[in-house]
């Protein structure tokens, strides 16, 4: 991955762990984990536990760690399929639930539904039909692996990634897990291109439900009568709010980078040439 390039062994380790590390903690959070970015990080470093918090938590964000693992070595795979999809929800869903209704590792077998306030109403809304997810799912997967080949500047892939991430939560593949996989797998044309993943804060939980929800209330759910994703000011506000969050990460990079010339300017002036 390109942002790693030029860096020495320990520094690219580190920024990785840095980026794990906040992905998990940040998306996992969004979903209501407790456990804070401290806690996290040394859950994940040490693997012990933290007196008090939910084992639920933590078996959450050991298990949000290793589909990050998992996501970088799709990075290197030339076409995403959809049991890769199924391997990231088996990770992701750690308490497995015995449940026709609930399946790991497969779409969704019924319908499911949300509320969105929108314009101070509220309004009952459903994700994308059951029967219709994996036709859909084929279409999101080649939106996904064409902006795998072709998306290579910053602008090409922010909007790759506003694009699969809305469609996805939109379809709503899979019973449970389905924004933290989003906020997963929208990442690959980044990482793809080189570039560290946006990572959506925590403390804009409510303006990512918010546009997700405007989005939603104007253009309704993919089907299969309609193009995945609508284009207009609802999709440019999301892309927006996104490239807003991309900062997170690009900071992690920039610090890396900062550390590393420092680094080596020491080392020149310490054994001049
Ligand atoms: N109105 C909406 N339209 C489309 N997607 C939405 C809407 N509201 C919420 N979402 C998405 O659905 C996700 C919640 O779905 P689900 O419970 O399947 O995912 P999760 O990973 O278990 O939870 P979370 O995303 O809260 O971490 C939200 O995080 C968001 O990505
Ligand atoms: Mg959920």
């Amino acid at each position: 991955m390109k942002f790693l390039e030029g860096l020495s062994d320990d520094i690219k380790k580190n920024l990785l762990e840095q980026l794990r590390v906040s992905w998990t903690h940040t998306s996992t959070a969004i979903e209501g984990n407790t456990l804070t970015l401290g806690e996290t990080a040394f859950v994940l470093s040490e693997g012990l536990t933290i007196g008090g918090k939910p084992l639920k938590d933590h078996r959450e964000v050991e298990s949000h760690a290793r589909a990050v693992d998992v996501l970088y070595n799709l990075v290197r795979k030339d076409e995403i399929t959809a049991d890769d999809l199924f391997d990231l929800h088996r990770l992701v869903i750690s308490e497995h639930v015995l449940d026709f209704y609930k399946p790991v590792g497969a779409w969704k077998r019924e319908n499911n539904s949300t509320n969105i306030t929108v314009g101070g109403r509220q309004t009952m809304v459903e994700y994308s039909n059951h029967w219709e997810v994996p036709k859909l799912m084929e279409c999101w997967l080649d939106m996904l692996n064409t902006a795998n080949q072709s998306s290579k500047e910053r602008p090409d892939v922010l909007n790759a990634y506003a694009k699969l991430h809305l469609s996805f939560v939109g379809i709503h593949p899979f019973w449970d897990g389905n924004g933290r996989i989003a906020r997963l797998v929208s990442n690959l044309p980044c990482l793809k291109a080189g570039f560290p993943p946006i990572i959506i804060a925590k403390e804009k939980r409510y303006d990512y439900i918010t546009a997700l929800a405007e989005y939603q209330s104007a253009h309704g759910v993919p089907s299969l009568k309609k193009e995945l994703v609508q284009e207009g000011p609802h999709l440019n506000k999301f892309r927006t709010f996104c490239e807003l969050n991309w900062q997170i990460s690009m900071e992690l990079v920039e610090q890396a980078h900062t550390l590393q010339r420092n680094r080596d300017r020491n080392a020149r002036n310490a054994f001049p040439s």
